[in-house]
């Protein structure tokens, strides 16, 4: 036997009963002829004390850091004890070792502050997976995976398998490819998602499906996205929209209660698209803070039904003398509270903050609303104190306010302002990582314009359906867009899907949709999205098909499963909390890869490499 009790077990009750432990030496401190080593394994560290009597045998056969040892002895109250730890009380009194396996110097410290960068962490990953904070991040994604599954077990939920060699499910990537050995000249695609096949399982009866299940992605890597990801992905038939929110916002809070004891007893606010965008400058507000968004000036785009606001705009379509806000698309302001008093420093500061390439602005105007009401701004010379005012109330300005103001064009003004509302809400601390707040948003367009193929692409997938009151806008009118530059007032660009995300302080967490089950309408959907009838056939000609036997009405969702560890977890990062991830290149460092393959290999393919 190896071991009869782990490092983080024995407790000062157990003192007086004989051991044996098995692990790996984290340190070894020698005191004149005693020497202690603290012992790890997964549950913890336990000291052990060698007396001077194994002193011949140490010299003989010296230990080092992650050496594999196996010690019996027995359990001692400690004089010396460690409140820090739950084996502090105790320490093993050594009566005979044995060296398992020896091991090379680590290239850093495992420990929860190692001296080892991100690059060598990858490259060595087995060894930083040694390391507590690692480990507890990998343990909390096993806890939050055992949560779905009780959550969707309970209501009924059946985890089914679907194949990873596919032919193309287009979620807005790359595809990953693999050759045919088989099928010379042919290649399977590796899913991007279950798409597909969760709805087939739907056409084929099987009302609640879910599968934890991995994501193929060949896209351009950040903090949240790795090419390869893992979903939490399910479908229901017989549903409506209503259904979804329902039972999916039950899944979060029961993970939330089962992982963290967390009762998140509120209502998850809901938020149409539209409101998002204008309200905070994306489609995944971070609603912990407010410093929501105020439109200075009628903008010319996409959000049309916003009269009210439009009338509250207190530059409203004229010229207020001010160039650079005349001069621009949209002017936009929020109020970072309790910061009037910013010196010109900080002022300074922020102006290059919004100047960064990343963000792209020209400069940034700021009103500060002094906390005995007088105003004061960068562009006094424009604006008397009314009109400084009515800009300050289009934000919800309040006395001790600083009022930041950018403009430009509309979508990089909005992005902009949205990325400093969040920077501003960092640095006061609105963003805490132990508070947690949902969100769906709703209502996304159906369609989004592609600038470089002049024509629509699906905004979440081609299998979403349209709110049904604008189906006919969909049937009825032809897709082709003839002035390019005048692609919003194409009828298409203000269809409204029934899709929904899913947002955690400002994440996306999760997205899905209702999904379309009439063959006649997913036709019309593709042959929108510009492909006709061949390819529709070629592509996606199992789907159609499947729609002709009776298909139920469905939809579903899935979960970036690694974004939700990460959040719960307190990290940007997903890859703290992938035992094996790739680095923002799409390498696994430790296994360098990709590779290249061997000659042979590529003849069995009947594939020749040609580089471009
Ligand atoms: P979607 O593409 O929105 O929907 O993906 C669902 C969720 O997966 C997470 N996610 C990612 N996580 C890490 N790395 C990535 N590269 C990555 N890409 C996406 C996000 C996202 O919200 N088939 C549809 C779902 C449906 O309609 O039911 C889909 O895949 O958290």
């Amino acid at each position: 036997m190896y071991r009869t009790h782990t490092c983080g077990q024995l407790r000062l009750t157990d003192a007086g009963t004989a051991v044996t432990l098995a692990g790996w030496v984290q340190t070894v401190r020698k005191f004149g002829s005693i020497t202690f080593v603290d012992l790890r394994d997964r549950y913890g560290i336990t000291q052990l004390l060698f007396n001077e009597n194994l002193n011949e045998q140490l010299d003989k056969q010296p230990l080092g850091r992650e050496f594999v040892l196996q010690a019996n002895g027995i359990v001692h109250e400690r004089s010396n004890k460690n409140v820090n730890i739950p084996t502090g009380e105790i320490e093993i009194l050594v009566s005979e070792f044995k060296i398992l396996n020896k091991s090379a110097v680590p290239p850093f410290t495992i420990q929860d502050d190692t001296d080892g960068g991100d690059d060598l962490r990858m490259k060595y990953r087995y060894l930083d997976l040694r390391r507590n904070a690692v480990k507890r991040n990998l343990e909390l994604r096993y806890a939050v995976n055992r949560a779905a599954r009780n959550y969707l077990h309970e209501k009924g939920f059946i985890d089914i398998e679907t194949p990873f060699l596919i032919k193309s499910t287009p979620e807005g990537a790359r595809d990953f490819v693999v050759p045919s050995r088989m099928n010379p000249g042919q290649f399977y695609a590796l899913p991007q998602s279950p798409q597909t096949f969760k709805q087939l399982l739907m056409i084929s009866g099987y009302d609640r499906y879910y599968q934890v299940v991995k994501c193929f992605r060949d896209e351009d890597l950040r903090a949240d996205r790795q090419p390869e990801f893992t979903q939490i992905d399910c479908e229901m038939a017989f549903v409506e929209q209503e259904d979804i929110l329902n039972m999916f916002e039950g899944m979060i809070k029961s993970i939330f209660k089962q992982v963290k004891e967390i009762d998140y007893s509120e209502i998850v606010e809901r938020m149409t698209w539209e409101d998002a965008m204008w309200t905070y400058g994306n489609d995944k507000p971070d609603i912990r803070f407010g410093m929501k968004i105020g439109n200075l000036k009628i903008p010319s785009t996409i959000f049309l039904n916003k009269q009210e606001v439009l009338k509250a705009s207190p530059l409203g379509k004229g010229a207020s003398g001010f160039p650079v806000f005349d001069n621009a698309e949209t002017v936009l302001a929020i109020a970072v509270p309790g910061c009037a008093d910013y010196t010109r420093k900080q002022t300074d500061e922020l102006t290059e903050w919004v100047k960064r390439p990343q963000i792209g602005m020209q400069g940034l105007v700021f009103i500060k609303y002094n906390a005995d009401g007088s105003v004061k701004s960068s562009v006094d010379k424009f604006f008397n104190e009314q009109q400084l005012k009515q800009i300050t109330a289009t934000c919800e300005g309040k006395p001790g306010d600083l009022i930041l103001v950018l403009a430009g064009r509309e979508e990089k003004t909005r992005k902009a302002i949205s990325e400093l509302r969040l920077l501003m809400g960092q640095r006061l601390g609105l963003r805490k990582d132990t508070e947690f707040k949902l969100l769906w948003v709703l209502d996304f367009p159906l369609f989004e314009y592609s600038e470089d193929d002049n024509r629509w692409v699906a905004r979440h997938h081609p299998f979403t359906s349209p709110k049904p009151e604008q189906i006919d806008v969909m049937i009825n009118n032809n897709p082709v867009i003839k002035d390019a530059a005048d692609y919003l007032n194409h009828p298409y660009s203000n269809i409204k899907a029934n899709a929904y995300d899913m947002v955690l302080n400002g994440n996306e967490i999760g997205g899905g949709s209702i999904r379309i089950f009439q063959r006649e309408l997913q036709e019309k959907m593709f042959a929108a999205l510009g492909m006709d009838e061949e390819e529709q056939q070629q592509k996606f000609g199992f789907l159609l098909g499947a729609f002709e036997y009776g298909a139920p009405p469905h939809g579903g969702i899935a979960f970036g499963f690694d974004r939700l560890c990460a959040i719960l977890g307190g990290s940007e990062s997903i890859r703290d909390f992938i035992a094996f991830p790739k680095n923002n290149s799409g390498r696994d460092v430790m296994l360098d890869a990709p590779g290249p393959i061997d000659q042979k290999q590529f003849d069995e393919l009947q594939i020749k490499l040609d580089l471009k």
